[in-house]
């Protein structure tokens, strides 16, 4: 036999890691472990506990405690008593215990690294290799951001008590992209780990006591779903990071409406993975193995729908049906291993019911010829073609092995496939042509782009969803700022709303006014897709003045008015592509404009208000530099490139959430409305504006201004009318991308509740008084209509 022949067909043997030391280590805690709290670990108050096991085997590793309502309740406690000296360190402190805890990851890494193999059944190559070398990245990243907070960060401060809910399918990864940054930015936590996979996280604790972290700083309280809803509901609470199934994410955005505790989310995906017919096809098919079989495709950016030029489909198909034969499935600890275990026998039903219904709807199915081991929850690595686009596997995250493939002509085909989900994680785009790659990287709607390579990761790199995918970043500086608020401004009034209380202050309406002249009588109709419009209704609301005097009437906007106007905003969309120069430019023609007519609008704002004509002067004069502001801003809200781990250019670009509805606060009747729109247009989002509902003629004037500016049809548009209902329709609303409300209460809960519907991302004040104020602008208001899109593009040769 030739050496050639012996390399062909020699097979491979057992390369076990050793698992002793792992199992030795679930001994030392007699088989079953605690609730982490307070700093000591604590039996649960139900002294429930459930098993944990081994994919793999199918057999129990250990058991973890089951935390309840008391259980969290101390937990909470003890987060809450460790806030204050937390948040109250020097960030070079806090610095030094993140390092200490890097430190402890590294120095237990194999430790890590088997312990998570046995708990999740993914291959030792990957918790090796990837999972606990990242974690100890995030804890020394966001080490350094801890030390570097009071200067980089300045004017900002730490929100609180935060609670973290994970998912199995990267149980310590998780733990690092939500704990990392929560310390390093001076808030304290309460982590839930998944059910299924809590053992890491119960190390880690034990190294958050070796490190010596004040206790309460850190609580790790396992259970199940139950216990996340007990966190998600915790009255004090004050934030609530979540990954994991969109589902979930829907009813945790539904719980926490109203209750002003912030949230991000990272949700599922079906990420495309775009292949050219310029693509370097072996490296493509690298590629999908890395897209789909790392961690067995149960990797919510999996790139599980493979979209292929159809000049080259055949070709790819045929070598990627070869590789397939070649993955070898088996024990998670051997170390040639490419595909471990299904994490639970639940999970492996799904993907057979999801891949059944895929034959069913008529796709074809391949599979390699081996077989799988028959212990334990093992699937094999699945491919189905002929797939419409359509059909529920090209659809749901199956969150497993499974890859469809559909195929394209044209690059606009590409893109029209890669968006036609309900997602928007990440997306592999492979092609050797640069322009083109760059040219769908914008295109397509997702957090992540990776050019010519697929699941790179780094602490330094922002990490999230756009769409249904989720809101909030981990990683880079765009995450630090899900962890830190800007405090409240001094001069707020307490309880009520600043209209009442702006009317409280004013005694007699002062001689000067303005509100003496006589007002004019005109038509203030809406604005939608550049045309003044009339309410679908056919009713008119009157507006009074100060002294209860009739100053206008507007339109009483209703349901198919935000239609329309949803629709205008959509057809404006190449609004997002214009440069921010030319946005700057239309935004400074829109300034000059307003300030030629600055008596008009302040006489306007006297009349509705009584505000003394040199007040609503002033509002109008910072109405004026609240656009210059944002004109400047327009093409001055830059990106950044990261420097990450790889030899690859990460860009983190920040682009428009896209169709944003705006509902303004009843006070400042103009500048409440400029403040709001113009950040949002600066960025490139369309917007549908529901002025102030006591005062809303400053808003109906302005959109003359507006046409005279150039301003393109669509891209503002006005409907006036009741705002908490008008705001819940386009809350509601799923070709609402983003929705910014400035109310009351019960309005703000609305509109959390009604955005889960497809996601959208929601900023919500119910106290909009401190429009007028340093806080009136910022860069918080272009971040809050953003979304950072992270472009990866490895080079060399
Ligand atoms: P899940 O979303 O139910 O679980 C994630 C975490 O949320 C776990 O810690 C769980 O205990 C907790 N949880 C469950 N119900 C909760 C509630 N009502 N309130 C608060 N916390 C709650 O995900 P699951 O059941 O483990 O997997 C189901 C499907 O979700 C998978 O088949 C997959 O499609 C998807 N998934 C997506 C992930 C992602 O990263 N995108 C991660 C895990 C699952």
């Amino acid at each position: 036999m030739s050496v050639a022949e012996i390399f062909e067909t020699m097979e491979y043997g057992p390369a076990p890691e050793a698992k002793g030391p792992a199992l030795e280590w679930i001994q030392q805690h007699h088989g079953q472990f605690d609730l982490f709290i307070g700093g000591d670990w604590k039996a649960p108050s139900s002294s429930d506990y459930f098993d944990v096991v081994n994919p793999a085997t199918g057999k129990p590793l250990a058991s973890a405690a089951q935390a309840g309502a008391e259980d969290i309740d101390t937990a909470v406690d003890a987060a809450r008593r460790a806030y204050p000296l937390w948040s109250a360190m020097p960030g070079q402190v806090r610095a030094r215990y993140l390092y200490a805890l890097a430190r402890q990851i590294q120095r237990h890494s194999r430790l890590l690294a088997v312990l998570e193999s046995l708990d999740n059944g993914k291959p030792i190559r990957e918790s090796r290799d990837l999972d606990i070398p990242l974690v100890a990245r995030h804890f020394y990243y966001h080490a350094g951001w801890a030390q570097l907070m009071e200067s980089e960060l300045r004017g900002y401060e730490s929100i609180g008590v935060v609670g973290q809910i994970i998912p199995w399918n990267f149980p310590l990864l998780m733990l690092a992209w939500k704990i990392a940054p929560a310390l390093a930015m001076g808030n304290t936590v309460v982590l839930k780990p998944a059910e299924f996979t809590p053992l890491t996280a119960l190390a880690f604790a034990e190294m958050v006591e070796r490190a010596g972290l004040p206790p309460g700083v850190v609580n790790i309280t396992t259970g199940d779903g139950r216990t996340g809803e007990l966190i998600v509901r915790h009255p004090d609470i004050d934030k609530i990071a979540f990954t994991g199934s969109t589902e979930v994410g829907r009813i945790i955005r539904q719980e926490t409406a109203g209750s002003g505790k912030r949230l991000s989310l990272e949700l599922g995906g079906k990420s495309p993975f775009v292949v050219f017919e310029n693509a370097d096809l072996d490296s493509v098919v690298e590629g999908v193995v890395d897209a789909i079989w790392f961690n067995q495709g149960q990797v919510c950016c999996a790139g599980s729908r493979l979209l292929v030029q159809e000049s080259v489909e055949e070709r790819l198909l045929a070598k990627l049906r070869a590789r397939m034969e070649t993955l070898r499935i088996g024990d998670p600890l051997d170390k040639a291993i490419d595909i471990g275990a299904i994490i639970a026998p639940v999970q492996l039903q799904k993907i057979e019911q999801l891949v059944a219904s895929g034959v069913e709807e008529g796709a074809s199915m391949w599979q390699p010829s081996w077989a799988c081991p028959t212990d334990g929850y093992f699937y094999p690595p699945t491919l189905f073609t002929n797939v419409s686009p359509a059909a529920m596997i090209a659809q749901v995250e199956i969150f497993g092995p499974v890859l469809v493939s559909m195929s394209f002509r044209t690059p606009q085909e590409a893109v029209d496939l890669a968006n036609n989900t309900r997602y928007g994680l990440a997306a592999s785009i492979w092609t050797e042509d640069i322009n083109l790659a760059f040219d769908i990287a914008r295109k397509v709607k997702s957090g992540t782009v990776w050019i010519n390579s697929t699941n790179l990761f780094d602490a330094a790199s922002g990490f999230g969803g756009y769409r249904e995918s989720g809101f909030g970043r981990e990683g880079g500086k765009e995450g630090l700022f899900e962890y830190v608020k800007l405090p409240a401004p001094a001069h707020l009034p307490d309880t009520q709303s600043s209209a009442r209380a702006r009317r409280a202050r004013r005694t007699s309406p002062p001689e000067s006014s303005l509100l003496d002249l006589p007002p004019v009588d005109r038509t203030s109709k809406m604005f939608i897709g550049g045309k003044q419009t009339r309410p679908d209704s056919g009713y008119s609301r009157l507006i009074l003045g100060a002294r209860g005097e009739l100053v206008g009437e507007v339109g009483d906007g209703n349901r198919k008015d935000i239609r329309n106007a949803v629709e205008a905003a959509h057809a404006a969309a190449k609004w997002a592509d214009m440069s921010g120069h030319t946005r700057a430019q239309i935004l400074y023609y829109v300034a000059e404009n307003l300030a030629v007519r600055t008596q008009d609008f302040a006489g306007r704002i006297s009349a509705m208000t009584g505000e003394s004509a040199e007040s609503a002067t002033r509002e109008v004069e910072a109405a004026v530099r609240r656009l210059f502001t944002y004109a400047a801003w327009a093409d001055k809200f830059d990106g950044q490139v990261h420097n990450t781990q790889f030899r690859a250019i990460a860009l983190a670009i920040p682009e428009p959430i896209g169709v944003l509805g705006i509902a303004c606060p009843d006070d400042y009747p103009l500048l409440g409305f400029v403040s709001l729109i113009a950040p949002a247009v600066a960025m490139g989002n369309t917007v549908i504006a529901i002025p102030s509902e006591p005062h809303p003629l400053s808003a109906t004037d302005f959109y003359q201004v507006l046409e005279t500016s150039d301003v393109p049809a669509g891209v503002v548009n006005i409907v006036t009318g009741m705002r908490n209902a008008l705001a819940q329709v386009l809350a509601e609303h799923d070709d609402v991308d983003g929705m910014w409300y400035f109310g009351d209460s019960e309005g703000a809960r609305t509109v959390e509740y009604a955005s889960a519907g497809n996601m959208k991302r929601t900023w919500v004040h119910a106290d909009g008084s401190w429009m007028d104020g340093e806080r009136g602008e910022g860069q918080e208001f272009l971040r809050e209509c953003t979304q950072v899109k992270n472009i990866w593009t490895p080079y060399g040769v």
